[in-house]
């Protein structure tokens, strides 16, 4: 029997995870922007608000949907996923209640605390803005200052890294933030891990690298991912023996506690000296990091959906042993003043081996142009990070000078300052 399966959101993780099912499925796909990737390997599409839940759940059952995928964090917090569960579309996607664990960072503190949950950092949460200052002046060493909502990634400030306290607490006088949380400022290498979870057991896949940083070098302003890297087997070049089971253990340990969660946990952690630590939970796939772990995924992954949806043992999963590079093409300017309408030369054909992923573009007559967002990204496979990382800067040759890459993802240099980064904090 063939599935119909409908896919929520538009943008490169969305594609990415078009791209891993559309093959083996009957595939719809419903978002606010028209994402001409997904489009052209849906049956059909239509363009819905992410965020509407009911609006989401009647386009599932027109299509006959038989399950949902669902990409956005703003889908989940408006609780899509209760809305395909309660239509009879099982959708791979915690439902709002669940997607706190992302949506509210005082709930995910607190939920590690009473859950036992190892890896939690010191944290303390504020209602009152003037109490969050006062505990500012009064800790002894830095903080990371972290808004208790969603805030696509760029609401966080850390203390000694991008502001000084007066900065922070600035930022937050100058807020409408009503709940912050502020916390321990780790310190270590960043790294994701991200699971399929169904039924109560989980299967990860391998660790994933981001870039947060706008610039190279890890300069600038926080974005929502400049591009990430995997290496041939689970853990990373930075990484040592334990880092990645310890990493696995915590999200082990949250699906014990949370045994109706279904869809992706995201883990992402700060490796310091003494291990890996908890940064936050996602509960959806990251984006750009699916981008590097659906393509090298050798396991069907609608084999995981309907595992997961008819309550059986989710498959073992098996991955070609390539490392991946991803790299975004974003608008001159972001993520603070981008400039839209660069028309995107690139496309599927241009990029040779390299997989294309659409994110945010606009469809015009005489071709795509760039939006405010992130607009596409390329990710590159090989037998090294190096050879991974050479595909993808050949299939951006053609990118044009409009768009900004941060060249230096993947690249020797950077792998290897990781490398004497967490050399140093072991020493
Ligand atoms: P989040 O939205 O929680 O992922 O935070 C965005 C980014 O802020 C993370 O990827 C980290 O780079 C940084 N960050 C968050 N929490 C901490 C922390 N406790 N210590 C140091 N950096 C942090
Ligand atoms: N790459 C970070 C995220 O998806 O939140």
């Amino acid at each position: 029997m063939t599935e119909t399966v409908l896919l929520v959101g538009g943008g490169g993780r969305e594609h990415a995870i078009a791209r891993a099912v559309a093959d083996d499925c009957a595939l719809y796909a419903c978002a606010s922007n028209r994402n001409p990737g997904i489009r052209r390997l849906a049956d059909g599409f239509e363009t819905i608000d992410e965020t509407d839940a009911a609006a989401v759940a009647d386009y599932a059952t027109a299509v006959g949907a038989d399950l949902a995928v669902i990409g956005p964090e703003s889908a989940l917090e408006s609780g899509v996923a209760d809305a395909l569960d309660e239509a009879g579309v099982y959708a791979f996607g915690p439902r709002a209640e669940e997607a706190r664990l992302e949506t509210d960072k005082a709930y995910q503190r607190e939920f590690m605390d009473e859950a036992g949950v190892p890896g939690c950092p010191d944290y303390a949460v504020f209602d009152d803005i003037e109490a969050a200052c006062e505990h500012i002046d009064a800790y002894d060493g830095d903080l990371a200052v972290k808004p208790a909502g969603l805030t696509g990634g760029k609401g966080v400030k850390v203390i000694g890294d991008q502001v000084t306290a007066e900065e922070a607490k600035a930022y937050l006088r100058d807020s409408d933030y009503d709940r912050v949380v502020l916390e321990e400022r780790l310190v270590g290498e960043e790294f994701t891990v991200q699971a399929f979870v169904a039924n109560g057991e989980l299967r990860t896949t391998p660790a994933v690298q981001d870039h947060k940083r706008a610039y190279e070098g890890d300069e600038g302003p926080n974005t929502g991912g400049m591009g990430s890297y995997t290496d041939t087997g689970l853990s990373l070049p930075f990484m040592a023996e334990g880092d990645y089971d310890a990493a696995v253990d915590v999200l082990e340990a949250v699906v014990d506690a949370l045994p109706d969660y279904k869809g992706v946990l995201y883990g992402q952690f700060m490796l310091t000296d003494a291990g890996p630590k908890v940064v936050e939970f996602n509960a959806r796939f990251g984006d750009p990091e699916a981008m590097n772990t659906l393509p090298v995924l050798e396991t069907p992954f609608l084999d995981v959906l309907t595992a997961a949806r008819d309550g059986d043992d989710l498959p073992e999963l098996a991955f070609s042993g390539e490392a991946t590079v991803c790299k975004y093409a974003v608008p001159e300017g972001y993520p603070t003043d981008p400039d839209a309408g660069a028309e995107v030369a690139v496309d599927e054909e241009s990029v040779g081996d390299a997989l294309l992923y659409y994110a945010s573009v606009d469809e015009r007559e005489d071709g795509l142009y760039t939006t405010t967002s992130r607009s596409f990204a390329v990710v590159g496979r090989g037998d090294s990070i190096a050879a991974a990382e050479a595909q993808a800067e050949d299939a951006l040759a053609a990118a044009g000078d409009r768009v900004r890459i941060r060249h230096d993802i993947g690249k020797a240099d950077l792998v290897q300052r990781r490398i004497d980064h967490m050399a140093e904090l072991r020493e």
